[in-house]
């Protein structure tokens, strides 16, 4: 009979090749007793969604040395954690990782619950972030899949179903492969082979741990797998947004309203955006604009952005319809999300 893929070669191998990363306890550490703090593991998993580990480690570094603790955490402005996030995408994240935070802080001592159903009932954190600080942080047996675990178990068990139809026959296969020993350890092998070895383009199949029991690998199919269903092009939407700034340096924004996209983000005034060309707007205030001849664009999960700038230096005293000034001094582009970063970068330009 063919090998079965055993988590014990997986182990070995991440025993010798885990990366090393900011919120990780090393598996020698681990097999000392040493176990890693539930909340570095659970801030970066939640930062880790949808986003590369050489994105997050930045911004994890930043907020952990701000807010050492999920206390610290918790007693943060919301202004001050949208701030720090600005850049990372997915706001609702930060604002429900904010709204987790308080909760963990004031309900249950500061101590994030080791259990997987008891992880899920907290704001913003869902089957996969459960299951792996359930793991990662409290070395508990629990199923974690995401992108890199998808591809994985496609390839070691050659499944053709494509992407999204195939994710329960994918967990099935994760919950099976999932040992009851070092379960944390595990969890974080399999992600550091799909991030290292089992990458989704020419995957180093000749140094893999599962070389042997990799089915796709026998028929020659790795590469092409996991398969996907192709997605509807994206639509484009179209906005204006009004960039002034005041004589004395200062700049005119506004806090975004907490639903929606870039929810609770600062940002330029602007309008609404709409498919085939930008709504009907006003400017936030009384100036000669001047047009930007170039278009800020922005890609997100469902649309393009593209972004018409328009600029203008204002008096001291004119009344503004809608948001507020900052001071030269208070204003960072860095606190801007990435698409409003990218409309003041056209006017630095210009
Ligand atoms: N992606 C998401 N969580 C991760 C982790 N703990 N290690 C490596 N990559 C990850």
């Amino acid at each position: 009979m063919r090998d079965q893929p055993k988590s014990d070669d997986l182990l070995d191998w991440y025993d010798r090749h885990a990366r090393v990363m900011p919120w990780r306890t090393s598996p020698q550490d681990r097999a000392a007793g040493v176990m890693p703090d539930p909340y570095r593991v659970w801030l970066s998993e939640i930062m880790l969604q949808q986003t590369t580990v050489a994105a997050v480690r930045d911004y994890f570094n930043r907020f952990t040395a701000r807010w050492p603790t999920v206390q610290d955490l918790a007693a943060a402005a919301d202004e001050d954690v949208m701030a720090e996030w600005a850049g990372l995408g997915y706001y609702a994240r930060a604002r429900n990782l904010l709204k987790c935070a308080r909760v963990v802080a004031d309900e249950m001592q500061g101590q994030f619950p080791a259990d997987y159903d008891d992880l899920l009932t907290l704001p913003g954190v869902g089957p996969y972030t459960a299951g792996a600080v359930s793991s990662i942080a409290f070395d508990r047996v629990a199923t974690v899949v995401d992108g890199n675990v998808e591809r994985v178990m496609a390839r070691l068990f050659d499944v053709h179903t494509p992407l999204p139809a195939a994710k329960p026959e994918l967990t099935e296969l994760a919950a099976k492969m999932t040992p009851a020993k070092r379960p944390g350890d595990y969890a974080q092998a399999v992600m550091d082979l799909g991030a290292t070895i089992c990458t989704p383009r020419n995957p180093a199949c000749g140094i893999c741990p599962w070389r042997a029991p990799c089915m796709a690998r026998k028929m020659g199919t790795a590469a092409e797998l996991p398969k996907k269903t192709p997605r509807k092009p994206k639509p484009i939407r179209h906005g204006v947004v009004y960039i002034a700034r005041r004589i004395d340096g200062a700049y005119l924004l506004e806090r975004r309203p907490d639903s929606g996209l870039l929810g609770g983000m600062l940002g330029w005034p602007g309008s609404e955006w709409h498919e085939d060309a930008a709504p009907a707007h006003t400017a936030p205030i009384r100036a000669e604009w001047k047009t930007i001849n170039a278009e800020a664009r922005h890609t997100f999960t469902h649309f393009h952005l593209r972004l018409t700038v328009k600029t203008a230096l204002v008096p001291m005293d004119r009344t503004i319809t809608s948001g507020f000034f900052v001071e030269t001094e208070d204003f960072s582009p860095t606190d801007l999300p990435t698409a409003m970063r990218k409309a003041f970068d056209l006017i630095a330009k210009a």
